[in-house]
């Protein structure tokens, strides 16, 4: 039911919980819920509104838990059920929210049905729910069609042949073990609205919804013009819309988001769904947020925007000319579990973090709701993993470096690995022993702390965040200063290579030491 108030969603700070690497409670190097219910008062002293927790399902975790086996329980790895209801019920207790993965494109080949599909045979109704297809070409030795998998490679997997010789392939738009689900099925609409409901019955305040724009495939799967790689994670939102993308963003899915608002809206508590939606523009990420389909989708031209106040300038500018016709409130993201650490892309070292702060401080002055990766807030970078110690399914097709990095666990305390993670067990990804200088014990408290500068960013920025106008006026067309005037609050950031004048008023937050009135370089401020 929709009340007069803002939804709580609208302006929200939502932390995401990489549930491996946050926070490991049973000591045995791999982060579970019940690390991070214990550490839910960290999070509401932090300051932000909602968690968002990455999928703790039971799984092969071939992908990181997003090959999920059973999406109504949780991996024992991971907790039981009943430190799933826990966790919620201790978030609520201190004011937070909880945001859930769903993970609807594909499933895990260890997923029943999959393994009655497989059983089964061809033709049969366990395989229609998935994307089983004969190959092509003499002796049919080809795959079905020519599209690539997100990871590296092509994008079918053939099983072996039959006694009677016949075989099919299945589809996979990422690794192997996670088949794509035929969502022209009706028995998956009818699973996935059960999963949903599953969860919220158990007081989830919304979804995370994983390849959002995937789901429904060209109907005839047909070959894909040009071929160029996959375009998820990356060169997307570059304006083009030229690919021919048979795979993604098909008219259909809209439908199906629909029916989900539907279905969330029965519920109380304005309970909701963000899309993770690489489309090839933002104006086609916006029909994902119309009136009557999702509430939220990843903004992810914010967070491949360069470090360059035009390009960031152009981005708000942007976000609100695609938003604001579809009535949709916008999202702000630099960071997740899939892409390098901001830090680490605005150059890393001194001045990469000192970027990183400005971004983020920027961000958070303007309206709609901001999505923090977890140890950004410390300044944490992307880390180096050896080799050996990869995990990545994409590295394992590609041979490319991609994830693995930024998804190195949590500092907490202390002066050596694992820093207070877990018990004395390494973790599952090593932590850089430089990291002793970043764990939340060395930052709490610290004056110029990255630790400390979210802390306040995030305490001034309750005090307008619901309440400031929505419009946001930019100030300054150069190339080095981004500045913009949102009711009160004036933000300036510099992206130069000399300090500028500050505006009149005062200082309310500053990411980094400001000089004689001046705003050095990779530096931003507020100013009330
Ligand atoms: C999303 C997730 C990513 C995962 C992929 C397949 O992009 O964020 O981590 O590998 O979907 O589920």
């Amino acid at each position: 039911m929709r009340t007069s108030t803002a939804p709580w969603w609208r302006d929200a700070v939502v932390y995401q919980v990489y549930v491996r690497s946050f926070a490991d409670a049973n000591g045995d190097g791999l982060g579970d819920l019940p690390g991070i219910t214990k550490r839910l008062p960290y999070l509401r002293d932090l300051g932000v509104d909602a968690l968002w927790i990455t999928p703790f399902y039971p799984s092969p975790q071939h992908d990181a838990g997003y090959d999920v086996s059973d999406y109504l329980d949780v991996d024992p790895r991971f907790g039981t059920l009943a430190d799933a209801d826990a966790l919620l019920t201790r978030a609520h207790q201190l004011g937070l929210r909880v945001v859930v993965d769903l993970v609807p494109n594909h499933t895990s080949d260890q997923h029943e049905w999959f393994q009655q599909a497989l059983a089964a045979g061809p033709g049969s109704p366990e395989r229609d729910r998935f994307l089983f297809r004969k190959g092509r070409g003499r002796g049919r030795t080809q795959p079905p069609n020519n599209w690539t998998s997100v990871f590296g490679g092509i994008a079918w997997e053939k099983l072996p042949e039959g006694p009677d010789g016949s075989t099919e392939w299945y589809l996979h738009l990422f690794d192997r073990t996670q088949p794509d689900l035929n969502w022209r099925n009706p028995e998956v609409r009818a699973m996935f609205a059960d999963v949903l409901r599953f969860w919220l019955d158990r007081g989830v305040d919304g979804f995370r919804v994983d390849v959002a724009h995937g789901l429904f495939k060209d109907k005839a799967l047909r070959d894909q013009r040009s071929a160029h790689p996959s375009s998820q994670h990356v060169e997307s939102m570059l304006e083009t819309d030229t690919k021919d993308e048979p795979m993604w963003d098909q008219p259909e899915v809209h439908d199906l988001y629909r029916e989900w608002r539907r279905l969330l809206d029965s519920y109380d508590g304005d309970r909701m769904a963000v899309a993770e939606a690489w489309t090839q523009t933002p104006a086609r990420t916006a029909a994902f947020v119309r009136p009557d389909e999702l509430q939220q989708a990843f903004n992810f031209a914010w967070l491949l925007a360069k470090w360059d106040a035009g390009d960031l300038a152009d981005c708000i500018r942007r976000t609100f000319a695609t938003l604001d016709p579809v009535g949709a409130s916008p999202t702000w993201v630099l960071s997740n579990h899939d892409v390098v650490r901001h830090a680490t892309r605005y150059g890393g070292g001194k001045v990469g973090v000192a970027r990183a702060r400005a971004a983020t401080l920027a961000m958070l002055a303007l309206p709609g709701s901001a999505y923090l990766y977890q140890g950004e807030e410390l300044g944490l970078e992307s880390v180096d993993v050896p080799e050996e110690l990869r995990q990545d399914p994409a590295w394992f097709r590609t041979g490319k470096v991609w994830r693995d990095h930024c998804r190195v666990p949590m500092p907490w305390s202390g002066a050596r690995p694992p820093f207070g993670f877990g018990g004395r067990k390494q973790p599952w990804l090593p932590m850089p022993s430089e990291w002793a200088a970043l764990t939340v014990q060395a930052q709490t408290g610290k004056r110029g702390s990255t630790l400390e500068l979210y802390r306040k960013a995030l305490k001034v920025r309750r005090t307008f965040a619901t309440s400031a106008p929505r419009e946001v006026e930019i100030l300054d067309r150069a190339r080095s200063v981004l500045a913009f005037r949102r009711g009160p609050v004036t933000v300036v950031l510099n992206a130069g290579k000399r300090p500028v004048a500050l505006p009149k008023g005062k200082v309310l937050v500053n990411s980094g030491r400001l000089a004689d009135g001046k705003l050095p370089p990779d530096t931003a401020v507020w100013i009330g």
